[in-house]
């Protein structure tokens, strides 16, 4: 039915009779002569139809938009002064001797190259994929794919398929739950992850597993997360923290190097857990931003202004100062829009100082807070952020969590807003993270999950200080977005048994939920980790998207809903009782 693409037809073929298949993108009626566009996923070729074939002219006259065709025809090279230099096919068009409608189409939803609402764009979605910015997304995602198989391959790793209808693997989401037909009553979770199944490969002896595998977690939604989404899973054995990093490196330098063309720094950069926090206010900094946070508290001990005189004092708290180059020029309404931007973050304020003059002292600052703070206070801190002509220095001071998030997002936001964020790629690995942060009920929950080795082999050690240990985690960053996490695992029953009864899990809870993995690391458990990379976060950044919706075929909505099926829907009365399962409430009772 075709000889050629649509988008490869080109001055190589002029003069010859070619076969293309596609859908009409455009037709134009130049009174005498009719246009086609015609469109394949590799682009668009221009066919004309003239009156001297009346048979088919008369055909292309009833031609519509979305209609598909297969065109035979002579490619000649298009007349003088009408080339399109847009079009990678502009300087030639096919004149048609043969012309079949495969199929009409009636007018769709909305057109390919006017902005459709992304609700519209999901109900039709295989309309959405026609569209070349689709394709093209899903072209950079298998050859993403293609190549990270081809690199573990090589570097011998086994693909190996794990189970979907599972036991809850805790990643901290809600579990996806699939009633049992055969045991009414049970039910089967959806793997959050493979993490389990991948350590008890370990234990198999496979030594390098990986799998491009599908997670399910029940979570709040964002433009970065879906309820399903892809991960490139890998674990391996007898390799320690600094070979697994260096190795999903390379990994990632080759993937950029073979699709993107781009070279990522050798060795990407590496910060501890504490320092990033320090510096940056987040885990997963963008270090494509300059601005930097710097630690103030010590020179507001004592001083009257109780907003930063408390916390000053609080072990539990911070005082961290961002200073703006240039952000003097702020008004003060883009200072009252960041105030309520840190005000969503939990900070009760923002206080700022613009350095008008090169700074000597008080006369050359503006600031509603200079009235309350002594000199030393002031020169304190002008010296120690580096304070310059055009500055604006922004404070935030309360309890740490609140000052990190307000003030990460206060510098996600400035970088953004005043340009200052550079374009390109900073890759990232954040090291160091602590095993445990304490949670609302005063317990401890881990940081990452309840399999990761602590830096120190000893049980007794993480009994006695449980906040103060550090785990043999990894994150890596890209552009401030985590796109991969993982660690060393645990590999000792005791330690396993330590790190449950921390997390508040009692013995027979650890038994009926992950008693298999826990006989099983009794039976000969080799030192091993591993890494997930979100892959459809991976891809969203090469693919220079703005949601993950952008590169995947059949995404959910933020209400984790599928506009094209309309799943989740409701099922009858009897598949439910044959399930065991009766409803309290009716959907929308
Ligand atoms: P983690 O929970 O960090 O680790 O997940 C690994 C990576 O998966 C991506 N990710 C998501 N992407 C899209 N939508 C989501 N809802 C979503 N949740 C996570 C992130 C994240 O870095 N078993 C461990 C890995 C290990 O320890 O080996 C795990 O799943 O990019
Ligand atoms: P107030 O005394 O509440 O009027 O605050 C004086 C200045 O300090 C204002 O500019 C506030 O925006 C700022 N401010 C108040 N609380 C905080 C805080 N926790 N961190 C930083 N600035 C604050």
């Amino acid at each position: 039915m075709r000889s050629h693409y649509c988008g490869h037809v080109d001055r190589s073929l002029i003069g010859r009779d070619i076969a293309v298949a596609g859908w009409v993108h455009r037709r134009r009626d130049h009174g005498g002569v009719i246009f086609v566009d015609l469109r394949d996923r590799e682009g668009l070729v221009q066919i004309v139809f003239d009156p001297n074939s009346p048979d088919i002219f008369a055909v292309a006259e009833r031609l519509r938009g979305e209609y598909v065709l297969s065109v035979e025809g002579r490619v000649r090279e298009r007349p003088e002064g009408t080339a399109n230099p847009n079009m990678v096919t502009g300087e030639v068009e096919i004149v048609a001797t043969r012309l079949t409608v495969l199929n009409q189409a009636k007018t769709p939803p909305f057109h390919h190259d006017e902005p459709a609402s992304e609700e519209l764009r999901l109900r039709y979605r295989y309309l959405d994929l026609r569209r070349e910015p689709m394709y093209r997304n899903l072209r950079l995602r298998h050859d993403v794919i293609r190549t990270l198989r081809a690199f573990l391959d090589e570097a011998g790793f086994v693909d190996v398929e794990t189970p979907m209808l599972t036991k809850t693997t805790p990643e901290g989401a809600r579990d996806y739950l699939v009633p049992s037909r055969t045991q009414p009553g049970a039910f089967f979770a959806l793997p959050q992850s493979p993490q389990l199944m991948k350590q008890l490969l370990m234990m198999s002896g496979i030594e390098r597993y990986y799998q491009i595998v599908r997670c399910f977690r029940d979570e709040d939604l964002r433009a970065d997360r879906q309820p399903e989404f892809t991960q490139l899973d890998l674990e391996t054995s007898f390799l320690d923290e600094n070979g697994i990093i260096e190795l999903m490196e390379a990994l990632i330098r080759h993937t950029f190097r073979a699709v993107l063309d781009v070279e990522l720094p050798d060795p990407f950069p590496r910060l501890s857990y504490a320092e990033a926090l320090a510096r940056f206010g987040s885990d997963k900094p963008d270090l494509r931003n300059p601005l930097e946070l710097v630690e103030v508290g010590d020179l507001f001990r004592g001083v009257e202004f109780k907003v930063f005189a408390r916390p000053a004092e609080d072990p539990a708290s911070r005082i961290a100062a961002l200073r703006v180059p240039g952000g003097g020029r702020l008004t003060r309404k883009e200072i009252d829009d960041y105030t309520a931007l840190v005000g969503r973050y939990g900070a009760k304020g923002l206080a700022y100082i613009k350095v008008n003059d090169a700074p000597g002292g008080r006369d050359g600052l503006q600031s509603p807070i200079l009235k309350f703070l002594p000199d030393e206070a002031i020169a304190g801190v002008l010296e120690r952020v580096r304070a310059e002509a055009g500055d604006l220095i922004f404070f935030g001071a309360d309890r740490n969590a609140v000052v990190n998030d307000s003030l990460s997002a206060l510098r996600d936001a400035l970088g953004r807003d005043l340009g200052l964020t550079a374009e390109g790629w900073a890759p990232l690995w954040v090291v160091d993270f602590p095993m445990f942060e304490s949670d609302e009920k005063g317990g401890w929950s881990s940081l990452h999950h309840p399999f990761t080795a602590p830096r120190d082999p000893s049980p007794e050690a993480l009994i006695e200080d449980p906040g103060g240990s550090v785990s043999c985690a990894y994150d890596l960053v890209l552009n401030g977005s985590e796109i991969g996490g993982g660690s060393m695992r645990i590999h000792s029953p005791e330690m396993q048994s330590a790190v449950f009864e921390l997390l508040g899990i009692s013995a027979e809870e650890a038994q009926a939920k992950f008693g298999f993995l826990l006989t099983a690391l009794d039976y000969g458990c080799p030192p091993h980790g591993g890494i997930a990379f979100g892959l459809d976060r991976l891809i969203m950044w090469m693919a220079g998207a703005q949601s993950i919706r952008e590169v995947i075929a059949f995404p959910k909505t933020q209400t984790a809903n599928c506009l094209l099926t309309g799943a989740p829907s409701p099922v009858d009365p009897p598949q439910l009782r044959e399930l065991g399962i009766g409803l309290r409430t009716r959907r929308g009772a």
